[in-house]
């Protein structure tokens, strides 16, 4: 039987991300937060704040990768509720359990592999849907947007954090010189794996806008979506509601 090729393509794409996250994973934390000037830290830190669950809640956290946004939101949210990690890359998401261990919220959280194209949870799991910089990794993000809308309960939100296109010209320029011509550099001489870090400024290339973003969640059929710009436009937080 020949398989469908956006199948195949699909498959392709995500072992190559798999294989790349799973090299990546023992630098992942310290390379991300040197890279971004800690930026990073403070970004999870208001998408947790948007996302809080209350007590009985459960969040699912797409492309968990070691952690660091679910166990932020753990941290911000009422004693009771728990978040469900979903991740292609075990090596990463390893990372993640021991993490929950060291800070003690190993019985609110737990990882599942899978893809996000794919969310192994019935319609109407979850409360909230949260996730950081794993957007821009996804082979369709229409149907990654379709399964998250489909995970959540009516009413349900999603809060996905996400680097983007700073709109001001200089800062721009100024930007893409960081991003495209040291920040590789800068990873390779902190002890990265160059070619990884040669994709970060790849995977952003081709990935859209914030409007335009916001125009694609609209269209996989969420309602009441905004973003806000963090740090003159480097990252987004993009919310809408089932
Ligand atoms: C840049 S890391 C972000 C990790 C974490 N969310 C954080 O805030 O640091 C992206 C993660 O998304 C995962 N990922 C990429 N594409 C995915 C997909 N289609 N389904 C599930 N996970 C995916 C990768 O394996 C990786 O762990």
């Amino acid at each position: 039987m020949v398989e469908d090729p956006q199948l195949t393509r699909v498959r392709v794409h995500e072992s190559r991300i798999r294989g790349m996250f799973d090299a990546i994973a023992p630098d992942y934390d310290r390379l991300n937060h040197s890279l971004s000037f800690g930026q990073d830290v403070l970004w999870r830190i208001a998408a947790a704040r948007r996302a809080r669950l209350a007590a009985g809640e459960i969040g699912l956290d797409v492309g968990t990768g070691t952690g660091d946004l679910a166990l932020t939101l753990l941290r911000r949210s009422e004693a009771g509720s728990r978040v469900v990690g979903l991740d292609l890359a075990g090596g990463m998401f390893d990372r993640s359990l021991r993490k929950a261990a060291r800070s003690g919220l190993q019985a609110r959280f737990e990882v599942v592999q899978g893809s996000a194209l794919h969310i192994p949870a019935p319609d109407g799991s979850f409360d909230r849907v949260v996730s950081a910089f794993t957007l821009r990794n996804v082979a369709d993000l229409g149907r990654a947007f379709r399964e998250m809308r489909r995970v959540l309960r009516p009413g349900g939100r999603a809060v996905l954090l996400e680097l983007s296109k700073p709109p001001g010209r200089l800062f721009a320029r100024l930007y893409r010189a960081y991003f495209y011509g040291v920040l590789p550099r800068a990873a390779a001489l902190l002890g990265g794996d160059r070619a990884a870090y040669a994709y970060l400024p790849e995977s952003l290339t081709s990935f859209p806008d914030a409007a335009a973003l916001a125009a694609e969640m609209r269209a996989a059929g969420f309602h009441q979506v905004r973003y806000t710009l963090l740090t003159l436009g480097i990252a987004a937080l993009h919310e809408g509601t089932r």
